[in-house]
């Protein structure tokens, strides 16, 4: 097996100009298949609520839920950096609380860093928590968390001062200490400037290609998510179709009692022992 992806890793791989493949899991088995394939950073996004559990967005998502899922995702990852999204309002009300859950995430999740969405206002509590031990990803452009306030999945940093904002925000929070900083749905020459002007890796998500590592939230790239796909996704596989294909020639194969059948989904038992069950009933 190869090598534990490590924090120090991932700026090695930037230096040596070689890009980082991250995906988001929320569940075992696929954590471990991400794992084999040679993802480098597997994050357990809180994309959990509006692709897994069926929530309208990612606000409702607790604590306690993203916990479950990093644990599940925890035991499938060998080789890959795991990452745990601290949710809404986990790192918002005080300090003190965004230690204490950024803390569950590492100690109960076992995830080896925290992503926090958010720029100039949590750099001093993202400066906090690595001080602590706590491992932080920063993220910046289209925070999902904060689309009430933007008006919906939009790109950032089109304009004079929005981007200028952005590239600020990517300094100080380098500054403060993330080991890698996500940018979301920012113009790609922005991205691009980023991306040179910081030392640590960037992970874009419709981002453009000269970001050091790309993520995208794997319902996506399975072809499972059941709303619309952002344009900047790419799908891999047809698997909602898959599914449902497969759901609804199961649901014919028992009403025309074509499954299970007797010599390949069943078990048989000795005929003496069935003749005595019989003549006792
Ligand atoms: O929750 C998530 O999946 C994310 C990615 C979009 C980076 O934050």
């Amino acid at each position: 097996m190869d090598e534990r992806v490590t924090i120090p890793g991932l700026l090695k791989l930037k230096e040596k100009g070689e890009k980082i493949a991250c995906l988001t899991a929320y569940d075992w088995p696929t954590a471990l298949l991400l794992d084999r394939a040679g993802i480098d950073l597997i994050l357990v996004g809180d994309s959990v609520g509006n692709n897994i559990l069926g929530y309208p967005s990612t606000i409702p998502v607790t604590m306690d839920e993203m916990i479950h899922h990093t644990k599940a995702v925890r035991r499938g990852v060998k080789r890959a950096l795991l990452v745990g999204d601290m949710p809404f309002m986990s790192y918002q009300a005080s300090a003190e609380e965004a230690i204490r859950n950024a803390g569950r995430f590492i100690k109960e999740g076992g995830a080896d860093a925290v992503k926090l969405e958010g720029g100039e206002e949590i750099a001093e509590l993202i400066h906090t928590l690595v001080r602590r031990g706590l491992p932080v990803m920063g993220h910046l452009g289209l925070l999902p968390q904060r689309t009430a306030q933007v008006g919906g999945y939009k790109v950032q940093g089109r304009d004079e001062a929005s981007a200028k904002k952005i590239l600020h925000e990517a300094k100080i929070l380098e500054e403060a200490g993330v080991f890698a900083l996500v940018l979301e749905m920012v113009p790609w020459p922005l991205a691009k400037l980023i991306s040179e002007t910081l030392q640590i890796p960037t992970i874009g998500i419709g981002a453009g290609p000269y970001c050091d590592g790309q993520i995208l939230v794997i319902t996506d790239v399975l072809g499972l998510s059941l709303g619309v796909s952002p344009k900047f996704a790419k799908r891999y596989l047809a698997l909602a179709e898959q599914i449902e294909q497969a759901a609804k020639a199961y649901c014919t194969d028992v009403k025309s009692l074509t499954f299970p059948t007797v010599e390949q989904h069943s078990f048989a038992m000795d005929e003496e022992v069935l003749k005595k069950l019989s003549s006792d009933g």
